[in-house]
């Protein structure tokens, strides 16, 4: 009994030494006490947080920023911080007094000044439309190294240690003692054997397996970058976990044969036990249960009403399915928590989202690019206006002076249009040009960038310059 007692103490200072360090984790700290009125990078119902304890330092009260979180309102009271002051009229909401040490404060400011925001790679292409290319959701390939050597380690005892017994049981079979026995169980013999090359085939063919796919880990040109030498990915951890937990059940397999075999070339009377025999045991083994004749060696010493009380061990099954909860707490804790290998929900979902959000941008962009002479629209909104008049300085005032009153190309701020007034036929003369001069700009502005310009160009007021030329269409709004 002392021994699950034992085990329990040891899972629970687990998970105790767990909290310890959860009680440091920035992150976690900001986001239970501080995300609900602030934001890392952006001010929301208090300020922005990254930078405060720069500031509160660079104004002499470094020290104070620990009684401003303790106490806000006792500070701004006490008139002895400045910052205080500068800060208590942010917003009409006051902050509350917080329940942290100073250590998780420190861990919070800590994080907060750190925080990257996990921000998608984007490559802006000239006309100032970026293009995402990828979410950089890394894993973190110094903590997987650390893992891998540790796994690749296991791996490395468990194949010693299977060789080792591999190479006692074939020692073993290849003693003249043990062959005269198998003689005199010749049913046996095949069954084993082949049992025996089966394991030895199985363990040869995972080394090599594993060989292979360690190859596969190099990966060339990322040493410069201040990446460990090998980069770990998540998964080849878990497969090494595979690995590691396959071996071990080889190992178990083979120490268990070599142990039948011992008993086999040892003296004795094999008998078949019936089938009846057979389920007792596997019953016996799964409870653990005392046979009701033998009751009475663990009869215990009190009494109450005639009620008795049997000392029985507990059962093996349920021992076993502890265990199993044990392992998997562990396994989950140190992949979730401490090492977290795998991502908890939020942050999950927050990557997601963030995979999700690019693939929403790349395909409005794609959908974007995709306007031409027949789909065209008037764009209104500041932005592209102002990218359309920065396209029109670049491109279009040589010809078509600063105000497009014209020079060599015609006024463009009048009423007068020779290929139309409407946006599809500023969009198809701007791609494609003309015979009399103007060129074409396919070549150097893409669908969007000729969409803005044709806007900006409708957007003109008039000015007057060059003499009309074309049909006369009614003022466009
Ligand atoms: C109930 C909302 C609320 C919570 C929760 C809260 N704050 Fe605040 N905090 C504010 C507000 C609002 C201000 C701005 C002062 C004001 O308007 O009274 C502020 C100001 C601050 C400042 C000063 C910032 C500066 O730029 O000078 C710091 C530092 C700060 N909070 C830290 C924290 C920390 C750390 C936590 C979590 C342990 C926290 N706050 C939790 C609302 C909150
Ligand atoms: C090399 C000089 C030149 C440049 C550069 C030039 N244009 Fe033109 N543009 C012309 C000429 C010349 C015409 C008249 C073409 C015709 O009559 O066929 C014209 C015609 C046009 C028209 C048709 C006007 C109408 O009345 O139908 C539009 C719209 C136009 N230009 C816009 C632009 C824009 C926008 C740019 C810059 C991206 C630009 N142009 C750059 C010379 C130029």
């Amino acid at each position: 009994m002392k021994k699950y007692i034992k085990i329990s103490v040891a899972a629970i200072a687990i998970l105790v030494g767990t909290q310890h360090i959860s009680a440091q984790d920035g992150a976690g700290l900001f986001k239970a006490k501080c995300n609900t009125c602030h934001m890392v990078d952006k001010n929301s119902t208090g300020p922005l947080l990254k930078g405060a304890k720069q500031k509160w330092t660079d104004a002499g009260e470094g020290e104070l920023i620990y009684e401003w979180v303790k106490n806000p309102q006792a500070l701004i009271a006490s008139g002895k911080s400045q910052m205080a002051n500068a800060i208590k009229s942010f917003s009409p909401t006051d902050m509350t007094p917080q329940v942290v040490s100073n250590e998780e404060l420190d861990a919070i400011l800590n994080y907060v000044d750190t925080y990257t925001a996990p921000v998608a790679a984007t490559t802006a292409s000239p006309d100032g439309t970026a293009t995402a290319t990828e979410v950089v959701v890394k894993p973190d390939y110094t903590e997987n190294l650390t893992l891998f050597y540790w796994l690749f380690t296991g791996i490395v005892v468990l194949i010693i240690a299977i060789l080792i017994i591999s190479n006692s049981i074939k020692t073993l079979i290849k003693s003249d003692y043990f062959k005269k026995k198998l003689e005199e169980q010749a049913s046996k013999k095949s069954s084993t054997s082949t049992t025996v090359i089966a394991v030895l085939l199985a363990v040869g063919s995972l080394m090599s397996l594993n060989n292979s796919y360690a190859l596969t880990f190099m990966k060339a040109g990322e040493a410069e970058k201040g990446m460990p030498w090998l980069m770990v990915e998540n998964s080849d951890i878990y497969f090494m976990i595979s690995v590691n937990i396959l071996l071990l059940g080889v190992l178990i397999y083979l120490k268990r044969m070599f142990n039948d075999f011992m008993q086999m070339a040892r003296p004795q009377k094999v008998v078949e036990k019936p089938v009846a025999e057979k389920m007792k045991k596997i019953n016996s083994i799964l409870t653990d249960a005392v046979a009701i004749e033998e009751e009475h060696t663990i009869l215990m010493h009190h009494e109450y009403d005639g009620i008795r009380e049997l000392d029985n061990n507990l059962p093996p099954w349920w021992v076993w399915g502890f265990y199993a909860t044990i392992i998997f707490a562990v396994i989950y804790i140190l992949n979730f928590h401490l090492l977290q290998t795998s991502d908890l929900q939020i942050k999950a979902y927050d990557k997601e989202m963030a995979k999700a959000k690019i693939d929403i941008d790349a395909y409005l962009s794609k959908m974007a690019m995709n306007v031409d002479e027949t789909t065209a629209t008037q764009l209104t909104d500041a932005t592209a206006i102002s990218s359309g008049k920065a396209i029109f300085e670049t491109n279009c005032i040589a010809c078509h002076k600063s105000k497009g009153e014209g020079d060599i190309g015609p006024n463009l701020t009048d009423e007068y249009w020779i290929y139309g007034p409407d946006v599809k036929n500023l969009f198809k003369t701007i791609k494609l040009g003309t015979a009399n001069g103007m060129p074409e700009h396919a070549s150097k502005l893409n669908p969007v960038q000729i969409q803005q310009v044709a806007s900006f160009v409708l957007s003109l007021p008039y000015t007057a310059g060059k003499e009309p030329a074309g049909e006369k269409y009614a003022k466009k709004k």
